[in-house]
């Protein structure tokens, strides 16, 4: 079967397509999946040079892509048809899913094993066209529940800024910051973005053509904000802790983010710790469903171009995901 694989760490081109590589053998709680298509993520590129902290116990080669969706076409030893059946992962059913945290294996791949825990059904109602939406949504939703749930904490009536609105992340930021009950929530983006924050229920704010700073300053009276959700982190972190209010706290998104600049300052500040399995995968298959996470998909690649969907990831300015078809 194909898959990729690299065997050092470097830029794109140590990614490479093997059509030799031997079908996976699931383990006892395991399924195998029919991979349609592979979401790329940050994580990915940063795991592939070796600045991540994940790839310091990696064992190269090595595969690579954390998320995925495809079609269930098998199960280990420890799952029965009665226990497929009450997960709603009997074979032919259309999954969705990320790699729990302790595996380190791959997803972009023809076939997959992976935990049935990591995976949830993608509900038979929606169209095989929207599956590369389904494909980027476990890594970068599981991100944005962990962000605005467990370390933001955003409550009703909060203001928040949201910086690269329309990232992978940012998309799902806003709506789940809103659902929380943000009384308003601003975002940065490129003016090209705009109408898309709009869109998302944001207020844009234009960093390359404005002073963003002045901006949220003006659109808070003076006052600041009560939370910044922070995907970007290295030309906003600093200045976003002198537009928060009182009592305000700041989550930066990058895992190597160095806090220390904010806590010194006496401001709560934290790195969501992403939390895998199935209540969470449930939640986000629900969001999407109903039309409440409209998350885009902007490029989608055969599997055998994963190299030019690095670079395009790298470049930083992502709008949506980018995702591989695992078939072509
Ligand atoms: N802690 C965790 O568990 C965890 C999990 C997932 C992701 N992450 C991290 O979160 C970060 C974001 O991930 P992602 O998937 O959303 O990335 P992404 O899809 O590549 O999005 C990048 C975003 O950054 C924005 N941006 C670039 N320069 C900016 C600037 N100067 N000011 C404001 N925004 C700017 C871009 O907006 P424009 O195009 O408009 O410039 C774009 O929206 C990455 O560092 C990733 O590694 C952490």
């Amino acid at each position: 079967m194909r898959e990729i694989r690299f065997d050092s760490f470097g830029g794109p081109e140590v990614l490479t397509l093997h059509t030799d590589a031997p079908t996976p053998e699931p383990g006892p709680d395991e399924v195998l999946v029919e991979v349609s298509y592979v979401g790329l993520n940050p994580l990915d590129f940063k795991i592939r040079d070796g600045s991540s902290g994940r790839a310091k116990n990696l064992e190269l080669p090595a595969g690579t892509g954390r998320e995925m969706a495809g079609v269930v076409i098998g199960a280990g030893s420890g799952l029965d048809e009665a226990e497929l059946g009450s997960r709603g992962l009997t074979p032919g059913t259309r999954v969705f899913g990320m790699r729990g945290m302790g595996d380190s294996r791959g997803v972009a791949a023809e076939v997959i094993a992976i935990s049935a825990d990591d995976l949830a059904p993608i509900p038979g109602e929606v169209p095989d066209e929207d599956l590369p939406r389904w494909a980027g949504l476990a890594l970068a939703g599981l991100t944005a529940i962990a962000t605005v749930q467990d370390a933001a904490r955003v409550e009703p009536g909060q203001s928040v800024l949201v910086h690269g609105g329309t990232g992978g992340v940012g998309q799902l930021l806003i709506p789940m910051a809103l659902e929380a009950g943000a009384s308003v929530v601003h975002a940065t983006g490129r003016a090209v973005n705009a109408e898309r924050i709009r869109e998302l229920g944001a207020q844009p704010i234009a960093y390359d053509e404005t002073d963003w700073i002045q901006a949220i300053m003006d659109a808070t009276d003076g006052n600041g904000v009560d939370v910044v959700l922070d995907t970007h982190y290295h030309h906003t972190f600093l200045p976003s802790l002198d537009v928060l209010a009182p009592g305000g706290r700041i989550v930066a998104l990058p895992s190597l983010a160095d806090l220390s600049p904010a806590l010194e300052r006496g401001i709560e500040a934290r790195i969501p710790q992403l939390v895998t399995g199935r209540d969470r995968l449930d939640q986000l298959a629900q969001g999407i469903r109903s039309g409440r996470f409209p998350l885009e998909v902007s490029e989608v690649l055969p599997l055998a171009q994963i190299d030019e969907a690095h670079r395009l990831l790298e470049d930083g300015h992502t709008r949506g995901k980018i995702v591989l078809d695992a078939r072509a």
